[in-house]
């Protein structure tokens, strides 16, 4: 362990405890106020900002119900660059900024998350690679992030580019990340409400690890054109370890990533996902902002870098979504994998 925890492995739920506010698990609906806000203008750039500031007023106003039990969701696609790693990182700072307590794994080589969320992950580092390879128990791998107090990160370092092959003589190869999550889950993570992992783009072991503990794949899509391109093989995927390895995962929610509302494309795109998965398709997508893709050279989530701009806001409209959603039980997962 490092951080907080550097000298005591087992005292996750006794800073959980310390730490967390006291939020309720229901779900209300505040109303909002728009009193003294008005459009500075009729612009396009000053509508979007007034749009802006009244959502985020809502949301100010809002409770984030808490799930019953810990939700994990896989953040997936394996089309590179569509925006898991930010929806990751920024949706659990989001949740954990309104008091939930939640745990970020970093499977991809990449590190990008590790990066964002302001954890330590040189190589060498205490990582899901150790958890991976060498069954070194969560516990003793997680960080605490710098700016948000109940958000957590299991960093990834580069070592953990060999391990889509490494894995493959291993012993329960699919199940490497199963059993470490569930034996967080039933020691030191046990007050965890959301344990989210970013994949890397690839359906690998390392995929495949993420998806058999998961109950829930959130998958991005990024309304460009072939946005929708290597969408039939994930979910073939998703089906496959329904089927063999975990019966309790679904695609419970699909996140329209650098969305512009000004281009034609992004629209159609956007009407086509929800065409095909009404359901999962979150009402809020995530605009493109600069603000989103400066925050990880400073080591943060836009959520501490500048919470009050479009992409925070968007993604704190998301965790809400989110959060709601498993409160009602329309998607509520549980930790996914058979033994
Ligand atoms: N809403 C946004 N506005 C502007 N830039 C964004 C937004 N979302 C993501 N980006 C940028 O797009 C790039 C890809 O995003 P990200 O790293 O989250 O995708 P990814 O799917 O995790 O990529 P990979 O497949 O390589 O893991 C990054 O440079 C990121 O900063
Ligand atoms: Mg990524």
């Amino acid at each position: 362990m490092t951080g907080a925890h550097e000298d005591d492995a087992v005292s996750l739920p006794t800073w959980f405890a310390r730490q967390a506010p006291d939020v309720s698990r229901e779900t209300t609906d505040s109303a909002d106020s728009d009193e003294g806000f008005a459009p500075g203008d009729d612009s396009p750039v000053g509508r979007e900002l007034w749009e802006t500031e009244q959502l985020r007023r809502r949301l100010e106003d809002s409770e984030f119900p808490r799930p019953p039990r810990t939700r994990v969701i896989t953040v997936s696609n394996q089309k590179g660059g569509v925006g898991k790693t930010t929806t990751s990182v920024n949706l659990a700072a989001a949740l954990a900024s309104r008091g939930a307590n939640v745990l970020v794994i970093d499977a991809d080589p990449q590190g990008n998350a590790s990066t964002a969320l302001g954890v330590e992950h040189r190589s060498g580092t205490p990582s899901i690679y150790e958890v991976l390879l060498e069954e070194t128990p969560l516990a003793r791998v997680v960080q605490q992030c710098p700016d948000i107090p109940t958000l957590w990160c299991v960093p990834a370092t580069i070592d953990l580019a060999g391990a889509d092959i490494e894995l493959v003589s291993m012993v329960r190869r699919e199940f490497r990340l199963h059993d470490a999550v569930n034996e967080l889950l039933a020691g030191p993570g046990k007050d965890l409400d959301y344990v989210i992992v970013d994949c890397p783009p690839s359906l690998g072991l390392l995929t495949l690890n993420s998806m058999v503990v998961a109950g829930e794949v959130l998958i991005p899509i990024q309304c460009e054109y072939y946005a929708l391109e290597g969408l039939t093989q994930l979910m073939k995927t998703v089906e496959m370890v329904k089927k063999h390895l975990n019966p309790a995962i679904h695609v419970s929610t699909i996140v329209l990533t650098m969305f512009d509302a000004r281009t034609n494309l992004a629209r159609e795109v956007a009407a086509e996902v929800r065409g095909h998965f009404p359901d999962q398709t979150l009402e809020q997508t995530v605009p493109r902002s600069v603000r989103v893709s400066e925050a990880p050279s400073f080591g943060q989530t836009v959520m501490t870098y500048d919470p009050t701009s479009s992409g925070a806001v968007a993604y704190l409209a998301i965790a809400r979504e989110i959060a709601a959603r498993g409160a009602t039980g329309t998607a509520v997962a549980e930790t996914g994998g058979q033994q």
